[in-house]
């Protein structure tokens, strides 16, 4: 059976919604600079996540909370000059729209000014509803984020699948409900049971991208440098690694060391 795929040239919110109605799963990955982002983009996934993982990725924090927004544009602004058709999304990072809707507001029209994103991203359901309205009035894409929810960590007290209780549950329905009415163009399920993102994905018209939430979902969403496998301290059952790099690269860079010291880099031909 031959798997039809649409060739799109630039990915928009609509197209992401095109893609669900026409049951194509959409592919996302985070990316935090301009090499990755372009590897990324070039390797044609639909949606690039510039995520406030960068906190543990890229500044080796122990949570994503120490982030700043400054930091987060940085990163995207990087990420922008390496995409030409992929949809860009840049997480708002904590404490910089919990406070109240103004704030969250400036925060997102601080990254979509000065970094050229195409939309945001914000962790959590009600408690953060008028934010979300009012930067999508504002004319700004939104993606929700439930389930686990990395910036609410110390609440959790533990990174564990969320919502298999069934209040748990039905509180995330209603989020996700909520979600699609107030205007979000997809929302990211991260760690949750299978079942119920399925159950949610079915339910909302916008597309739903799961982390950890099974296959049922209609885009699947990764850590790029987990999927690499350049990450090593990281092994939730939900990841899989595409390649082993952080092997492949202390290999490289062992025998690069190796030929300096004993004098076999450079050769004749490598210099003027
Ligand atoms: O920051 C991030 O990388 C994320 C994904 C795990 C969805 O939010």
């Amino acid at each position: 059976m031959s798997i039809h795929k649409e060739v799109y040239k630039r990915i928009t919110v609509k197209t992401l919604t095109d893609m669900k109605s026409k049951n194509e799963k959409i592919s996302m990955l985070t990316a935090y600079d301009y090499t990755m982002a372009q590897i990324v983009d070039g390797s044609g996934i639909d949606v690039i996540l510039v995520g406030d993982s960068a906190s543990n990725v890229m500044a080796g924090h122990e949570t994503t909370l120490p982030i700043t927004l400054d930091q987060m544009i940085y990163h995207a602004s990087s990420v922008i000059r390496g995409v030409n058709r992929s949809l860009v999304v840049v997480d708002l990072p904590f404490g910089t729209y919990q406070s109240d809707s103004k704030e969250a507001l400036r925060s997102a029209i601080r990254i979509m000014k000065e970094s050229g994103a195409h939309s945001v991203k914000l962790e959590g359901g009600k408690e953060i509803k008028d934010s979300i309205k009012r930067i999508i009035n504002a004319g700004i894409p939104v993606m929700g984020h439930l389930g686990l929810t990395p910036q609410s960590i110390y609440k959790f007290g533990t990174y564990t699948v969320r919502a298999k209780e069934e209040a748990e549950a039905a509180k995330l329905i209603q989020d996700a409900k909520m979600l699609e009415k107030v205007g979000c163009f997809a929302i990211v399920l991260e760690k949750i049971p299978a079942k119920l993102a399925a159950t949610i994905s079915k339910t909302l018209s916008i597309p739903v991208i799961g982390i950890g939430a099974g296959s049922e979902v209609d885009g699947q969403v990764l850590v790029l440098h987990d999927m690499l496998g350049m990450t090593k301290q990281f092994n939730p059952r939900f990841l899989r690694r595409y390649l082993s790099l952080y092997d492949d690269m202390s290999k490289a860079i062992s025998q690069y060391s190796k030929d300096v010291k004993t004098k076999n880099f450079p050769n004749k031909e490598e210099q003027y």
